[in-house]
């Protein structure tokens, strides 16, 4: 079990000022990550809930920087991706997959705690949307070799910010909480 505590003395941000204050980030500088770090991102992406706990999900890390290259030409709007020292693409593995269909949920909440993690560590990270988009789904999978039963779900890339990034934004609206019944506020 990775012991983050004991990794990261120094990361004593709580479960909620890094879900309050994690912003996407989209420059980085080109200082490598640790393997420590890598190893707590994984870990974080791995301790997420997952339907019947099938944990259907599989971690490619992307750091050769050929094949970062191409990533713009599958989803454009990952341009910065190469300038990333890590990019981790999270896949769903059908065959894993106790409740089919589930592991769309299931690789999301891995890739929110991958960025949750790796704020807390004084990295940024950006979700780059591939699922549902076929042709994207596609791009990657060739990318990477990945089999038919693999899907693509998203690809984060991370590294230390170059600048410093924004963090208040308050999105909360009381129009779209409602009480026990649909429109009452
Ligand atoms: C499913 C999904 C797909 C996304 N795809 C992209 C993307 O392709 N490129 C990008 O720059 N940001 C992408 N984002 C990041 C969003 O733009 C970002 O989360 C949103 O603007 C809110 O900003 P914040 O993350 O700083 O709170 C994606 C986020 C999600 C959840």
């Amino acid at each position: 079990m990775f012991d983050a505590q004991s990794a990261f003395p120094q990361a004593r941000m709580t479960a909620l000022t890094a879900i309050f204050t994690r912003r996407s980030v989209r420059a980085f500088s080109s200082e490598p990550l640790t393997d420590q770090q890598v190893e707590c991102l994984l870990a974080a992406g791995m301790a997420a809930p997952s339907a019947g706990n099938a944990q259907p999900w599989e971690f490619i890390l992307l750091r050769d920087k050929q094949l970062l290259e191409k990533i713009p030409a599958i989803n454009p709007y990952a341009a910065f991706a190469p300038q990333a020292p890590l990019g981790i693409l999270i896949c769903g593995n059908t065959t894993r997959e106790k409740y089919a269909g589930f592991w769309i949920e299931d690789t999301s909440a891995a890739t929110q705690n991958i960025l949750l993690a790796a704020h807390a560590l004084g990295l940024g990270a950006c979700w780059t949307g591939i699922y549902p988009m076929q042709e994207r789904v596609q791009g990657f999978r060739q990318l990477v070799g990945a089999p038919e039963y693999v899907l693509p779900m998203a690809f984060v890339s991370v590294g230390y910010p170059r600048k410093a990034v924004q963090t208040s934004v308050d999105r909360y609206k009381s129009d779209r909480v409602h009480h026990n019944v649909w429109g009452q506020q």
